[in-house]
């Protein structure tokens, strides 16, 4: 997808991009207000988390951070989903209206066991487990979040990746019946929303695909009903309502890199060294924020999961391949 020669209708890239912290204080704002939102809200939205099933899962201490978590409403209320709309707010306003169950993930490409799989198939509950990470938006504010789900590694082995499968794409549902974001001649993103991963990074025992968080099935407005989470990247890595995965020899065209890859990289990993090219990127503001405690703190390389990861860039130069 790319951002073609400016139409009329063509939208700030302000807009467009996943980052209103464009400017300081809108970012500010932007947090102030999720808090505020989050405290003010009446008793029946906090009633979600009762409403969504519970999921049993073995906490996974090997691979959970000790950190305070975010809390339920700021995760589930200050979202980026742009299937959704662009606002913080849209994807919990209006995620609801997508259909989750049954689910189908097409499985194609490099691989010995493509075809059309039925989600319920593809997860096995008793396997699942909690991992608590944290997310680093590239908007430069974080999160920690108690996912429940399976390594990424568990459900690539059930297709029999073939040796030349170097990559693994993925793509998000594109139905804009049900999507609200993905109608209209407005929105400059070219659907599917479209993620890839390298096969290592893909099988790293950290990549987790994620069905639930906080005990409960996921919300729709996190990416249900299942989605990836690779801690060590960028948030816009971590592709929500995924339906299909292919294995492929070829690097994948991501959205994000696609739209803007002067200040987007296929890889995407946190560091605070190399700074969007209309923001710094040292820091992070840590949900829930506010105003008397904007919760700032610095960025880790690689998210601070450096120790596990760092070996798969070995000799790369990381502001190159950001
Ligand atoms: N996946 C899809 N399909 N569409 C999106 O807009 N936004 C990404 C990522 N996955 C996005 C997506 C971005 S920019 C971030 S930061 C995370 O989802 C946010 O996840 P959360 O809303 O669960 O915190």
């Amino acid at each position: 997808m790319l951002i073609r020669n400016k139409p009329s209708w063509h939208i700030s890239h302000a807009e467009v991009t996943p980052e209103p912290v464009y400017l300081a204080r809108r970012q500010f704002m932007a947090g102030t207000l999720a808090t505020a939102t989050a405290l003010m809200l009446p008793a029946s939205l906090l009633a979600e988390e009762k409403g969504l099933r519970s999921l049993s899962a073995a906490p996974n201490p090997d691979y959970s951070t000790a950190e305070t978590k975010t809390p339920f409403s700021d995760v589930t209320r200050y979202n980026n989903f742009y299937e959704f709309g662009t606002g913080k707010g849209d994807p919990a306003r209006y995620a609801h209206e997508m259909q989750v169950e049954p689910w189908f993930v097409s499985v194609e490409g490099e691989c010995a066991r493509p075809g059309r799989y039925n989600l319920a198939d593809l997860i096995n509950e008793a396997a699942l487990e909690e991992r608590v990470y944290r997310l680093r938006c590239v908007e430069a504010w974080s999160m920690v979040i108690p996912w429940v789900g399976v390594p990424l590694a568990s459900l690539i082995e059930k297709f029999e990746p073939a040796p030349s499968a170097r990559y693994v794409y993925f793509e998000t549902l594109h139905d804009p019946a049900q999507m609200r974001g993905q109608r209209g001649r407005f929105s400059t993103i070219e659907w599917p929303y479209r993620e890839g991963l390298r096969m290592d990074e893909a099988v790293h025992p950290l990549t987790f695909v994620a069905v639930g968080l906080y005990g409960r099935v996921l919300p729709n407005q996190n990416g249900a009903p299942l989605r990836l989470v690779v801690p060590w990247k960028y948030g816009f890595k971590s592709i929500k309502s995924i339906v299909r995965i292919r294995f492929q020899a070829e690097r994948p065209k991501t959205t994000w890199e696609q739209m803007a890859p002067h200040e987007y990289g296929f890889y995407a990993n946190v560091n605070p060294h190399v700074d969007h090219p209309r923001w710094s990127q040292r820091r992070e503001r840590r949900l829930p924020s506010g105003l008397l405690s904007p919760n700032w703190m610095d960025t880790r390389l690689f998210n601070g999961y450096e120790a596990e990861v760092a070996h798969l860039y070995a000799g790369m130069n990381l502001a190159e391949h950001y």
